[in-house]
């Protein structure tokens, strides 16, 4: 039997500003998926934040998109708000719901979704991977080293399950279409569009030898839906590890080079992306609002459940002290682009900034520019 695997994130509000959710929210979230596990609804789920965002992570057998699962969540993030994060008055309080129009799925209301469907193998790894103050966007360059760089992994190389490449399905957030290319034959042309991360976004991944999936993300962009800024997307990702798919140690690696993303502060400026752990004190943003960062969580899916270190708590991946070199090289390039005050590139580009609060500031000019 096939065990789904369905992560679902939201910024349903915050305490010191956008800095981090109240423990009871997360308490709440924990106490509604512990029931659901009891009802059956759910074989096992598992309640994280990372910066401003709570991501519940459910393993269950009833497909991708399933009804229930996204009214699941959907309840979740409805009730925080408004037993937790509306009566505290927290910042942002509701911020990811953007409509009060569920039927069956949370796509296109606003929280985050990825999800993946799979026959387990024998020993099946998997690592969550979620962001804050960043985009979807922000997964193309990770997936490319890993599934796509032999520079980056191994495997791609030396195991024959690998060597025979990767299906990566590209999308175009602008134009609501989506393309399926296949690595490394067509590997020029995936370039020439995931170097855009703002339009084009690396949807899915499967192994071209037997058609397993192997990575999935969420694609959701909120200024997109709403047609103009209302928090970042803080996107989400689930990657298969081991034993035909890249090594655990090949994934994490993709991470190593620090990643320059958009998304940070007001949704409209870059900056590195900066692997951390999830525990206390690590997990949070606070220098300009970040500077972006990405959490591991690692998992064997067993019998339909999260296995982690302890019951269904996940490995911390980014908690090896390795790490620090990169987290320092962040906060280096971080300062460096922030020297740069409101200059492109430090600032985005006139594109993206359409989708920011930027636009009044340029209607309340319009009358004033004059020809030349
Ligand atoms: C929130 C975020 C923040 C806010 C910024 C301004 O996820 O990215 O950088 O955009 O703190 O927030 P407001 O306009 O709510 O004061
Ligand atoms: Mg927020
Ligand atoms: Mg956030």
């Amino acid at each position: 039997m096939k065990t789904t695997l369905s992560v679902i994130k939201a910024d349903v509000g915050s305490v010191a500003g956008h800095y981090k959710p109240h423990e009871e929210m997360l308490r709440l979230a924990r106490r509604r998926l512990s029931e659901a596990k009891e009802t059956g609804i759910i074989n096992s789920g598992y309640v994280q934040s990372v910066g401003d965002d709570i991501l519940l992570i459910m393993t269950h057998s009833k497909g991708e998109n399933s009804p229930d699962i996204h009214g699941l969540a959907w309840s979740i993030f409805n009730e925080v708000t408004e037993k937790v994060a509306k009566p505290l008055k927290l910042y942002a309080a509701g911020q990811d719901l953007l409509s009060n129009a569920f039927s069956g799925t949370v796509k296109g209301l606003g929280p985050g979704v990825a999800e993946l469907e799979f026959e387990e193998r024998k020993s099946d790894p998997v690592v969550v991977f979620a962001a804050d103050k960043t985009e979807p966007g922000a997964w193309n360059l990770p997936l490319y080293r890993i599934f796509a760089s032999p520079d980056n992994t191994a495997g791609l190389v030396i195991d024959p399950i690998l060597h025979k490449g990767f299906v990566f399905q590209v999308l175009d957030l602008h134009e609501n279409k989506m393309v399926d290319l296949k690595m490394p034959d067509e590997l020029y042309m995936l370039l020439a569009l995931i170097g855009t991360p703002g339009r084009y976004v690396i949807n899915r991944i499967w192994r071209v030898h037997d058609g397993e999936p192997a990575a999935a993300t969420s694609t959701t962009r909120l200024s997109l839906i709403a047609g103009k800024y209302v928090g970042k997307d803080d996107p989400v990702m689930i990657v298969r590890a081991q034993a035909g798919f890249p090594a655990i140690g090949e994934i994490l690696s993709a991470f190593t080079p620090p990643i320059i993303v958009n998304g940070w502060m007001r949704g409209s400026h870059r900056g590195p992306l900066m692997p951390v752990s999830f525990k206390e004190g690590h997990n949070v943003v606070s220098y300009f609002d970040g500077p972006p960062r990405v959490i591991a969580m690692g998992w064997q899916i067993s019998n339909g459940r999260l296995i982690g270190v302890d019951g269904e708590e996940p490995a911390d991946l980014f908690a090896d002290p390795f790490w620090d070199y990169t987290r320092m090289k962040c906060a280096e390039l971080a300062i460096y682009l922030r020297s740069m005050g409101e200059f492109e590139p430090a600032r985005l580009g006139e594109e993206e900034m359409e989708y920011t609060t930027l636009p009044s500031i340029l209607e309340s000019l319009k009358d004033r520019f004059k020809k030349i």
